[in-house]
């Protein structure tokens, strides 16, 4: 793993900017893209660039089951805020909310994967070590499925919605094993309550509890840290 511990998380997007730059000089054309607050500084760099993505296909992580593209927290209508409005792509794909068929959205988002092999996966991370809606537990081998959220992560998502009650329950997410497949991975995450997932997943062991820790496994991933966020690791980087 590469660990690049900047400042705060306005340097953190100039440092996600260069790893998307560097990508897409190298040739990727096809981005595994994230939500979440974490992101949003690399998006705001990446609005503000040169970067032209009209001939490259972006394929996000998760969505919430039950909120389709209009609603406000959905995360199709996030991209379109953050990103696609400003920095359009040929193509966008994030998992169909209002299919209540899970068999069939897993299905079918993994055959474009396939398709469609990702370059470039950006992601946040969880405070309790998820990645997209990996919660703990969750097999490390596995592909696109419905996940049940755990209270924690309802409880930390409920400040974007009116009330916890309004948090949806389940989600559709990439599964750990599909984001593996990514040939390189980039990761961030800022702040302190972020500290704890950050020190198991870089320096403690590949386990379920921290599903991030799989990413150790991987042979190109980068990691951006502010200072809040590096303050358990126990190592120099
Ligand atoms: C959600 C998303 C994740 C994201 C995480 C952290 O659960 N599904 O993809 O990484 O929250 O969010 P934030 O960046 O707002 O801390």
């Amino acid at each position: 793993m590469k660990i690049k511990v900047v400042k705060d998380e306005i340097a953190g997007g100039k440092e996600g900017l260069r790893v998307f730059e560097e990508a897409k000089q190298n040739g990727a054309n096809v981005f595994g893209l994230a939500t979440g607050s974490t992101p949003v500084t690399t998006y705001n760099e990446i609005v503000q660039s040169n970067l032209d993505f009209t001939d490259s296909i972006s394929i996000n992580l998760d969505e919430y089951v039950g909120l389709g593209p209009d609603h406000p927290q959905s995360y199709r209508y996030f991209m379109q805020t953050h990103l696609f409005n400003q920095k359009p792509f040929k193509q966008s794909y994030v998992p169909d909310g209002l299919n209540k068929d899970p068999q069939t959205v897993s299905k079918e988002y993994e055959q474009l994967i396939q398709e469609h092999p990702i370059d470039l996966q950006l992601l946040g991370l969880g405070r309790n070590g998820h990645i997209g809606f990996n919660e703990p537990g969750t097999a490390l081998d596995a592909k696109t499925h419905q996940v049940t959220l755990t209270q924690s992560t309802i409880d930390a998502n409920a400040r974007f919605f009116e009330n916890e009650n309004e948090v949806p329950r389940y989600a559709y997410s990439m599964g750990i094993g599909t984001i593996m497949q990514a040939k390189e991975i980039l990761i961030e995450a800022y702040g302190e309550n972020k500290a704890h997932a950050v020190a198991q997943m870089v320096e403690g062991p590949v386990t379920t509890d921290c599903p991030a820790s799989v990413l150790q496994q991987h042979p190109n991933v980068t990691v951006v840290l502010d200072q809040a966020a590096a303050s358990q690791l126990t190592k120099k980087y």
